[in-house]
């Protein structure tokens, strides 16, 4: 098969600059994350893009209107920095913008989208991020879209299209048509709880919109920063989130479909962050190749009305499901699921062989239902065999 029609089948897996560093990027920062994508097992678990966001160029193209690496960044240029990349067996992601101007207020890729996808095919980029600030007010974001679509696949090399508006206009009922691989589908994550908890219940019910080569993009990963961002929105509360709060965030995110971006700074990540985003278990429902946003299932009792404890159900290629018991409320819970409402019926005596993806263990055969008690912020994530 052409691999290229492969290409956004699962969600993106890679590291982002942005969380961390902002504007403060440099090729060394750059060719150290690569070095430890290898060493430190990111790449063998299958993290492959590492992206640039804002703040790469120069504040103004050059006289053939083309974009310009910052030479005091990246004084070796973007084409070597993406064959050092590669030559790791990994793939080099860039940033721009549908306005005239990026975020921060670099060059915008408006009425140069060809021009710019060309430059970036010449540089051996992989991905392109695509931001929505300083769009023309006369023009729809779905056009914006279409367009940078149109220049990536045409300009001679497979660049996997990450549309970042943000959620806006609608984003879920025209994205996928528009040919982007995924999408952002919220504003900025901040590294807090109460960021990751409002981004993930935003999106439960947008999940039948998730899927197979055009995903629903939560935001980069805030998992191991613990306050490390040099900007002040991101890392408003200083000291960031507790490594349960990380986990029930990586959870969420695997779960429900979303790129995995580590935004964190991998070259000092602890091992609670390494186990927590290297979880093989976690990584491979999230890249399960059917592709299937999760189904959310209330908690029994029915009296029990919170957004903040529910089920999610991800069913996977092998005919296994994915179930995640979530509290992210601030008191333990118990979470009862009833087999009866993810398709058992009684009378076939079908029991499910639950495997823990936290402890990685066996937890034995049930009948009709599985009740685990969850912690406050924290997860349960199985994965259930039919026996
Ligand atoms: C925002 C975007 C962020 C980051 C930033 C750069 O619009 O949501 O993820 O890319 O711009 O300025």
């Amino acid at each position: 098969m052409d691999n290229r029609k492969l290409l956004g089948l699962t969600p993106a897996m890679g590291w982002n600059s942005w969380n961390t560093f902002t504007w403060d990027i440099n090729e060394q920062l750059i060719r150290d994350v690569a070095d430890v994508f290898v060493s430190e097992g990111y790449k063998e678990a299958g993290y492959e893009y590492i992206v640039i966001d804002d703040c790469w160029s120069l504040k103004e193209r050059d006289q053939d209107g083309n974009l310009v690496a910052d030479p005091a960044k990246f004084p070796s240029g973007m084409k070597a920095l993406a064959d050092y990349i590669h030559s790791k067996g990994l793939k080099f992601g860039m940033y721009s913008c549908v306005g005239t101007h990026t975020c921060a207020g670099y060059p915008g890729s408006f009425e140069h989208e060809f021009q710019d996808a060309r430059l970036l095919a010449e540089w051996g980029v992989d991905y392109l991020k695509y931001d929505y600030c300083f769009k023309p007010r006369n023009l729809s974001g779905e056009l914006m879209y279409k367009r940078m679509s149109l220049a990536l696949k045409n300009c001679g090399r497979d660049i996997l299209f990450s549309a970042c508006n943000w959620g806006e206009d609608n984003v879920y009922q025209w994205i996928r048509a528009s040919g982007a691989h995924m999408y952002r589908s919220t504003g900025d994550i901040q590294d807090n709880w109460d960021s990751v908890k409002k981004l993930a219940i935003s999106q439960l019910d947008k999940e039948c919109y998730t899927g197979a080569f055009c995903h629903n993009d939560m935001d980069m990963l805030i998992v191991g920063m613990h306050g490390g961002s040099n900007d002040g929105f991101i890392g408003s509360h200083s000291g960031g989130c507790t490594d349960t709060e990380y986990k029930t965030h990586f959870s969420l995110w695997s779960i429900m479909g979303s790129p995995l971006m580590i935004g964190c700074d991998i070259r000092n990540a602890s091992q609670a962050t390494k186990n927590t985003l290297l979880n093989p278990d976690l990584i491979a429902i999230n890249q399960d190749t059917e592709g299937r946003g999760a189904y959310r299932i209330k908690p029994e009792p029915q009296w029990f009305h919170t957004d903040e404890v529910f089920m999610l159900v991800k069913v996977l290629a092998d005919g296994d499901l994915a179930i995640g018991f979530f509290n992210l409320s601030d008191e333990q819970r118990q979470l009862s699921l009833q087999f009866w409402d993810i398709g058992l019926p009684y009378a076939e005596k079908i029991s499910l062989s639950l495997y823990d993806c936290w402890e990685h263990k066996e937890l034995g055969v049930f009948r009709e239902r599985f009740a685990p008690t969850v912690p406050a912020r924290d997860c349960v994530i199985v994965r259930a065999k039919l026996v």
